[in-house]
């Protein structure tokens, strides 16, 4: 039985990650700082898949600590979520994000290097294509030039990791690039759960059924598209986890090394108004919102190609529009407080 190293294991993307590793027979294994987490996304992990894994509450930059859990584990692949998330906030405090992000993968990759690991999924992400490149998003456009540092930390682990395949031929890294992830587990027991006022429609959509806060501010009704709101891809989370097995599943195969990105994305381009109805319609429950001006460094419109990761890693996403309002409402309805119930 493989066992497979989960950076960042107690969050949102990771903890569905998880369950889906232990469902498909792998041995997991998470590292997380708890900063932006609860242990209690694990414990409901084990529950769910009546499985242990094994946690180690670390941070990826404290190399000594990963020497010695690698030592330990014996692990044979990584899947990399570990890093800090937050559009905006990565504008103020652009060296937390770089010094996250960026030096916490160098770390990672270093220690997978001296441990004899070769495995590594990446958890990258749509704004890698910034401004430049026309949607739909097709992994032969180039790198673009994200607007923030969040953005740019992603697109420059990419950069890193491709000069690390090409200087060693064991390495295999899979660069799996997520469009909008929603939803929750259907179990309604696993979700997600952000600290203090939403950044992302999703969740601030669920706050606002639940009671948490009283209208939804939908930023710009003037776009150039269908209803004057932006248009984004919206996956089901747990067809993404299901993408980082398939990616692994293909990684572990390869007999040469090897640097590839995929886009993980539906290739259906929802709007913001779509999303608002769509909950509502699914769920019947009511909610408030208002246009207001639109926030900076939104682009009007992108989607995903994924036909390399459908062609290759025999990936294809399963869940409806109606899977993914109506697991994000169990998991919010059931969890009102997320995991500090
Ligand atoms: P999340 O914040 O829920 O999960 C990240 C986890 O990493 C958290 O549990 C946090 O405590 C942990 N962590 C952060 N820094 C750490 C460190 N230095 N050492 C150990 N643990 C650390 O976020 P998520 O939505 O699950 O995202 C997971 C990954 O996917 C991130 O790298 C994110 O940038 C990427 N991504 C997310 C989205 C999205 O919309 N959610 C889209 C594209 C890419
Ligand atoms: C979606 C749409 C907003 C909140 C971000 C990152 C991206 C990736 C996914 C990590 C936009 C609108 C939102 C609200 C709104 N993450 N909106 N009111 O901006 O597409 O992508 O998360 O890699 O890198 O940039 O996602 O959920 O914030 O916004 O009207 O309160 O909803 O303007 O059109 P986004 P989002």
């Amino acid at each position: 039985m493989k066992k497979i190293l989960v950076t960042g294991g107690a969050g949102y993307i990771g903890s569905h990650t998880a369950l889906a590793l232990l469902k498909s027979d792998y041995e997991v294994v998470v590292v997380d700082n708890l900063f932006n987490s609860s242990q209690e996304s694990l414990t409901r992990v084990e529950k769910l898949s009546g499985k242990s894994l094994t946690f180690y509450q670390s941070d990826i930059r404290d190399k000594a600590a990963l020497i010695n859990i690698f030592k330990k584990e014996k692990i044979d692949a990584v899947i990399h979520f570990a890093g800090l998330k937050a559009v905006g906030e990565s504008v103020l405090k652009p060296l937390a994000y770089y010094q996250n992000n960026v030096e916490g993968t160098l770390t990672l990759v270093e220690v997978m290097k001296e441990c004899g690991t070769n495995c590594l999924v990446f958890s990258s992400s749509a704004t890698v294509y910034g401004e430049a490149n026309q949607p739909p998003y097709v992994e032969t456009q180039p790198l673009g030039n994200p607007s923030s540092p969040y953005g740019k930390t992603k697109a420059m682990v990419e950069q890193i990791l491709m000069d690390v395949a090409v200087s060693d031929p064991e390495i295999k890294i899979a660069n799996l690039r997520y469009f909008n992830p929603i939803g929750a587990d259907a179990s309604g027991q696993i979700g997600e759960d952000p600290n203090g006022i939403p950044n992302n429609l999703m969740p601030f959509v669920a706050q606002v059924a639940v009671g948490k806060r009283d209208k939804l501010a939908i930023f710009g009704d003037d776009y150039p598209t269908k209803d004057g709101t932006c248009l984004r891809d919206y996956i089901h989370v747990t067809d993404l986890a299901v993408g980082h097995i398939d990616a692994l599943t293909w990684l572990l195969k390869q007999e040469q090394g090897c640097c590839e990105a995929f886009n993980l994305g539906t290739g259906e381009p929802l709007s913001v108004l779509d999303i608002v109805h769509g909950f509502e319609n699914f769920t019947k429950q009511t909610i408030s919102y208002e246009f207001s001006p639109r926030r900076s460094g939104d682009l009007p419109a992108f989607w995903a190609n994924s036909s390399k990761a459908q062609e290759i890693l025999a990936w294809q996403p399963t869940k409806s529009l109606q899977d993914m309002m109506e697991d994000t409402w169990r998991w919010q309805s059931n969890n009102p407080q997320g995991y500090q119930n």
